[in-house]
């Protein structure tokens, strides 16, 4: 099983991804937890030029040619194979991501991203895709004080430091992608206690694994 979160900064995504992991492991699953941009060792360089601060000069579509080049190498070296050997995996952002950000957020047309996507995800896409969703002053709040506390505001900061229209643009982008796309794409409310979170999260994934 293949499952992807997705979210804007600030979600609490991470904190679920783990709880998630675990919730797997109990019931006996072997999980294997990864993310985007940089789920590969190329995906890892493409990651650190995708981020920087320094590289606030990026073109929309150099952009989205670094996040599809990561993607598709994603694919093939890790996520194919760890699928085959029959693992669960949990991936932290993926092709919607790009829809959103780059299509909503940057302006890039929708259709034709999902056309990229389809030629970068190579037949390979999730089961089920959990948008944890909240309100963006909060969700950006939370992110800004995690780079602050991680040391990492220069590294990792250059989505943060974008202006809160962005931020909402993307948090409305994100709803309309998944009412497009209802049945793969989930929303679960984030504006609770990790445990109340990670609770609808749960209900989510049992309905999935209930008919599957
Ligand atoms: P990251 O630090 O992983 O953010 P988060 O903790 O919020 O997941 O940074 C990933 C950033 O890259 C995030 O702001 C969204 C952006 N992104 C895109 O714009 N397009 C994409 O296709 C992907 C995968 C990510």
């Amino acid at each position: 099983m293949f499952i992807t979160f997705e979210g804007i900064e600030g979600t609490g995504k991470t904190t679920q991804i783990t709880k998630v992991k675990n919730y797997f492991e109990s019931i006996g699953r072997e999980v294997f937890l990864t993310l985007e941009p940089g789920g590969s060792r190329i995906g890892k360089e493409l990651r650190r030029m995708l981020l920087h601060v320094d590289n606030k000069d990026i073109a929309p579509s150099t952009e989205l040619f670094l996040y599809l080049a990561d993607r598709a190498q994603h694919i093939a070296q890790v996520i194919r194979p760890e699928l085959e050997a029959g693992k669960v995996v949990l991936c932290d952002r993926f092709a919607d991501s790009t829809v959103v950000y780059q299509g909503y957020g940057r302006g890039l047309d929708t259709k034709t991203l999902q056309q990229l996507n389809e030629v970068a995800v190579d037949g390979l896409w999730p089961n089920l895709t959990i948008l944890l969703d909240i309100d963006p002053e909060l969700g950006l709040k939370r992110a800004t004080l995690r780079n602050i506390e991680e040391g990492k505001a220069k590294e990792e900061g250059r989505f943060e430091a974008e202006h809160i229209s962005f931020h909402r643009r993307i948090r409305d982008g994100y709803l309309t992608w998944a009412a497009l796309n209802k049945d793969r794409i989930k929303i679960a409310n984030a504006d609770a206690t990790p445990d109340e979170v990670f609770e609808r999260i749960k209900s989510i994934i049992d309905a999935k694994l209930a008919d599957s």
